[in-house]
């Protein structure tokens, strides 16, 4: 991890915790924040692996191939994402792009895309940075709290450009799905895909991922339903969420697709792409 990019992750983790009044957690943080960037970076020297020196492009072809050898749950093995990812993207495979993904654990995705994407830098996004097992000069590791709209925007304004590919891999309930869609959808170039997973695993695991949930309604899953035509909701549904509407109008396509985890006898890995304008 840089230091220009620790510089940022300390400080917005501290103003999110100073901002929602969690004292001990700012205290603790404040010293505990510079010892596990430094641990990171012994790590990375000692035990992660620097996966620019790792020369597997001749053996492995496939996404799926790359899911796999790095361990990523998108694989066949598990939510069996790869199909969906590799048939969406294909446009973007030899081109010079940039894919922020909420949602690092281990790093195994970002190790996965930077190793397909030949040409691209891919920015992780978690709200613990700095448990990865990888790292790339091509893949940066940044802080942000998706339950937080005041983090999304520190997050948004650091990063200041504009990239091809957002995928929502982060905490998977559904108001924290909303609100980073409203708030990094501007953050798309024109033509190029958002994508969010396990858009109805809050149905399965309501214990984890149905907090506070109204009617066991999700809103940002109806609108992509709506917008999908997959659903006969009108407009009316979403009328008093002006921000969504404006979205709307920038939207190209939505795709949901379904992959195949099970989990307590019910299908989790549902999953949409949505194409801005
Ligand atoms: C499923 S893992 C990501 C897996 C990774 N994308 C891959 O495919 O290898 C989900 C990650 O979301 C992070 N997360 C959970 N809640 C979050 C929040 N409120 N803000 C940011 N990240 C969060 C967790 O720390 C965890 O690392």
């Amino acid at each position: 991890m840089i230091f220009k990019d620790f510089v940022f992750n300390y400080t917005s983790c501290l103003t999110c915790l100073l901002k929602n009044k969690y004292y001990t957690n700012f205290i603790r943080r404040l010293f505990l924040l510079p010892y596990k960037y430094i641990l990171s970076n012994v790590r990375d020297f000692f035990f992660n692996k620097n996966i620019d020196k790792l020369d597997i492009n001749k053996d492995y072809k496939s996404l799926d191939d790359f899911f796999k050898y790095f361990d990523s749950d998108k694989s066949s093995s598990v939510h069996g994402y790869n199909k969906f990812y590799s048939d969406e993207l294909k446009e973007f495979k030899e081109l010079k792009i940039r894919i922020l993904e909420f949602g690092i654990h281990f790093g195994a995705s970002q190790a996965a895309f930077s190793k397909y994407f030949v040409n691209s830098e891919v920015i992780g996004v978690d709200k613990n940075p700095y448990y990865k097992k990888f790292f790339s000069k091509n893949i940066r590791s940044l802080f942000c709290d998706v339950s937080d709209k005041n983090s999304l925007k520190e997050l948004k304004n650091y990063l200041k450009y504009k990239v091809e590919i957002i995928i929502d891999d982060a905490s998977h309930i559904p108001n924290h799905q909303l609100k980073t869609f409203v708030e990094m959808f501007d953050l798309l170039k024109d033509d190029g895909i958002y994508i969010i997973e396990e858009l109805d695993i809050y149905k399965t695991l309501p214990e984890d991922y149905n907090k506070n949930l109204e009617n066991n309604e999700s809103e940002i899953r109806d609108f992509l339903y709506h917008v999908s035509d997959k659903s006969d909701l009108n407009n009316k549904k979403f009328e008093k969420n002006l921000e969504i509407l404006e979205i709307m109008k920038k939207i190209k396509w939505v795709k949901i697709f379904r992959g195949d985890y099970i989990i307590n006898k019910k299908n989790v890995s549902e999953i949409a792409f949505i194409k801005k304008k």
